[in-house]
């Protein structure tokens, strides 16, 4: 597997692939790469003649109080592993390459409405963040695939309507997320927990599995993210929200909705945690 750090080189090598009639599958990640990630590149890998990965921890989406500076930075181990899975290019810029003109005077890409709530609400910019790189990055490669992990339920729903509004001719490719035995959700932020804190971990998404039970068995929306998010808390988290959304456009479920995600975001300890599960809720006929 080649290693690129610069925009020209790597130009010059998709160039060539795309001369040859390669299909190029793209996989975008911020590096300290876990199972999950592998399965993203293994799934471009069967889709796609050439994959590329890039690890880049992009400044744009952290805010100012955020974990950029201590967020994990293991770019030797994280080429080895994607070599062993078949990768064809690790792509790792540096700040000054993806942003020349520094942070604050790069033009941005922003999907309004959905980028402001959820995970956005909490973390205002950071979807802003994450769409101008995924645009760049595009732009740099474009592959004809691109895959992420549905862990990122908004993440991967902004990044389709962006390319869609933009006309980016990109299959987005959505991959079920990928857990640990115990059904927490594989997560670079995993590594911050304490042994403690790991243990209760896996409470997350057996809450996610308790809301959308009770939601699936005709418990109202509201009541049931009131004593999912008091569980969470009994647990040790502490929730940022617990909510039941449609699947189409994550707005907030209605009566007769019954394609649903339920969506969470808690704190424990150092670490911010997100899940999800999609649930299909039987709506009784009215007569
Ligand atoms: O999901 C991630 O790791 C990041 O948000 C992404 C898509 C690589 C953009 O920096």
């Amino acid at each position: 597997m080649e290693t690129l750090h610069e925009i020209p080189a790597l130009r010059a090598r998709l160039a060539d692939w795309r001369d040859n009639g390669l299909r190029i599958g793209l996989v975008p990640t911020m590096g300290n790469l876990h199972d999950g990630h592998l399965a993203l590149v293994e799934a471009a890998r069967a889709r796609a003649d050439r994959v590329v990965a890039t690890v880049f921890v992009n400044p744009l989406q952290f805010g100012p109080h955020e974990d950029l500076d201590s967020y994990p930075r293991t770019l030797n181990d994280d080429a080895r592993r994607l070599s062993r899975c078949g990768c064809h290019l690790l792509f790792a810029p540096s700040e000054a390459a993806m942003y020349p003109h520094g942070r604050d005077a790069h033009t941005v890409v922003e999907v309004p409405g959905l980028s402001a709530q959820l995970c956005g609400a909490s973390r205002p910019g950071h979807f802003r963040g994450v769409t101008t790189v995924v645009a760049k990055l595009f732009n740099l490669v474009q592959p004809d695939l691109a895959v992420f992990g549905q862990k990122d339920y908004q993440q991967l729903m902004l990044i389709r309507r962006m390319a869609a509004d933009l006309c980016m001719d990109i299959e987005i490719l959505g991959l079920p997320t990928v857990r640990e035995p115990d059904g927490l959700a594989m997560s670079s932020r995993n590594g911050y927990l304490t042994p403690a804190e790991r243990a209760r971990a896996p409470a997350l998404f057996r809450t996610l599995q308790e809301l959308a039970a009770w939601v699936a068995a005709g418990t109202p929306p509201a009541q049931a993210e009131r004593d999912a998010a008091q569980a969470l808390s009994v647990a040790g988290f502490e929730p940022d929200y617990l909510s039941v959304r449609r699947r189409a456009d994550l707005a907030p479920a209605g009566p007769q909705d019954t394609a649903l995600v339920v969506l969470a975001a808690a704190h424990l300890g150092r670490a911010r945690l997100i899940d999800n599960l999609e649930l299909d809720r039987i709506v009784a006929e009215a007569h």
